[in-house]
């Protein structure tokens, strides 16, 4: 750990993180490594093993009753540099890194205790793969799903009461309609009940969201989308207290999720111009979702902080003025129009991420709500002509102009 982490000036501040920082602050020096007295950039450790100056301080790593390295498998340096950073972003006492954002969430739901027998409570607008991962693997080994609407806190404290579940997970921001969840408000119901709250932070990012402020007990993130931010690392994290660390770590050391050294460098390095790019990127979003609107020419732009979004009032309170980075479209001509629609693109891509440098766009039912009948999917407010922009770091009036000649409005 870099002294000058643990010796962080007390600046104050909105903002401040857990060693006295603001966030653009941490997200430039956290997480650097001990006694690196020549290189300014974090090393790459791609060792699978560590040599220790003596047999007794091996033994004493191994037995785990000294800090070091032995094995990459149980932790890397350049992995852990990467790890003490999206702690302190998070205002988190311990996080372990991951080979993806599945397997962060995975490994959350293995913390929490979940186990044969138990119940999970997950949000309705969750990104499909976790459900699936909570309802066909963890389903199969004897653990219960139950859906809820998280817009609706009645009924999420309904399901808390009736089936007392070990943990629940839900996002901030929900994909494609942008809608925004109470956290503070459900993570307090969750601790009223005694149940584990996973917060899934991928799309609102600690720069908008730091759940574990609410209250939350672990929260989870893709790093393969904003924190790495360059669309060329695959890789998770989850945050917590102290107390998860054991599990969160016997989790990477069994199972074998691990990050990779050289994907863990990627994405510290892409974390260091986090504030930088997402707060570009939701400017961007902002402004074009904005002009959109004013066009005239869709169905339906759906932003948070368009006045006539659902979540308006919500994203006002717990976004703290930021919309996030992505707008979702509503082309008035259904499927025809929207392969059109990517087939015309040229400066936005036609793929399936977000938080890249570039804009990305993504076809609802083709790719991220395909196993969902139409009837369930319509039921969600999601239509044959919706369409997901994952908006990059381009001049906002490029991105504008190719998705205006994309929807053949010019
Ligand atoms: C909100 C959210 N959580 C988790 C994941 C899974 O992350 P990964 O693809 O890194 O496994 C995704 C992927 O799209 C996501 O959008």
């Amino acid at each position: 750990m870099d002294g000058r982490q643990e010796k962080g000036p007390g600046t104050a501040g909105g903002n401040a993180t857990g060693f006295g920082w603001a966030l653009e602050t941490t997200l430039v020096h956290a997480g650097r490594v001990p006694r690196a007295p020549v290189s300014t950039a974090m090393p790459i450790y791609p060792s699978t093993s560590f040599q220790a100056p003596t047999p007794e301080e091996l033994d004493a790593v191994l037995g785990g009753e000294a800090a070091g390295y032995s094995y990459t498998r149980h932790a890397n340096p350049t992995v852990d540099a990467l790890a003490n950073a999206v702690a302190a972003l998070e205002g988190g006492e311990t996080a372990v890194c991951y080979g993806s954002g599945m397997a962060a969430i995975d490994a959350a739901f293995y913390a929490a205790g979940v186990r044969a027998g138990d119940r999970v409570l997950l949000s309705r607008d969750l990104y499909g793969a976790s459900l699936n991962l909570a309802q066909g693997i963890w389903g199969e080994a004897g653990v219960e799903t139950v859906v809820e609407d998280f817009g609706d806190l009645d009924r999420v404290e309904a399901a808390l009461r009736r089936h007392a579940p070990r943990a629940m997970l839900f996002e901030v921001l929900s994909n494609p309609l942008l809608r925004v969840a109470d956290g503070p408000a459900l993570v307090a119901l969750a601790a009223r009940y005694g149940t584990v709250s996973i917060v899934d932070n991928t799309f609102t990012t600690p720069l908008v969201c730091r759940p574990l402020a609410w209250g939350a007990d672990l929260v989870v993130h893709s790093a393969t989308k904003y924190l790495g931010g360059h669309g060329d690392a695959t890789g998770g994290v989850v945050v917590g207290r102290a107390a998860y660390r054991a599990r969160l770590l016997q989790y990477v050391k069994l199972r074998g999720a691990v990050l990779g050294p050289f994907e863990a460098w990627l994405v510290h390095r892409g974390l260091r111009t986090l504030a930088v790019r997402y707060g570009r990127q939701c400017d961007n979003a902002r402004l074009l979702a904005e002009r959109l609107d004013a066009s005239g020419r869709f169905a339906r732009v759906v932003y948070p902080l368009l006045p006539h979004h659902p979540s308006r009032a919500l994203a006002d309170r717990i976004l703290g003025g930021r919309g996030g980075a992505v707008v979702t479209l509503e082309l008035r001509g259904g499927r025809e129009q929207a392969f059109d629609f990517l087939r015309r693109l040229t400066l936005v891509g036609s793929a399936t991420s977000v938080g890249d440098v570039y804009t990305l766009c993504l076809y609802p039912v083709m790719a991220s709500h395909r196993n969902l009948a139409p009837a369930e999917r319509a039921r969600m407010g999601i239509t044959d002509g919706t369409v997901r922009l994952a908006v990059g770091l381009e001049h906002v009036d490029d991105i504008l102009a190719d998705v205006l000649q994309a929807a053949g409005t010019d």
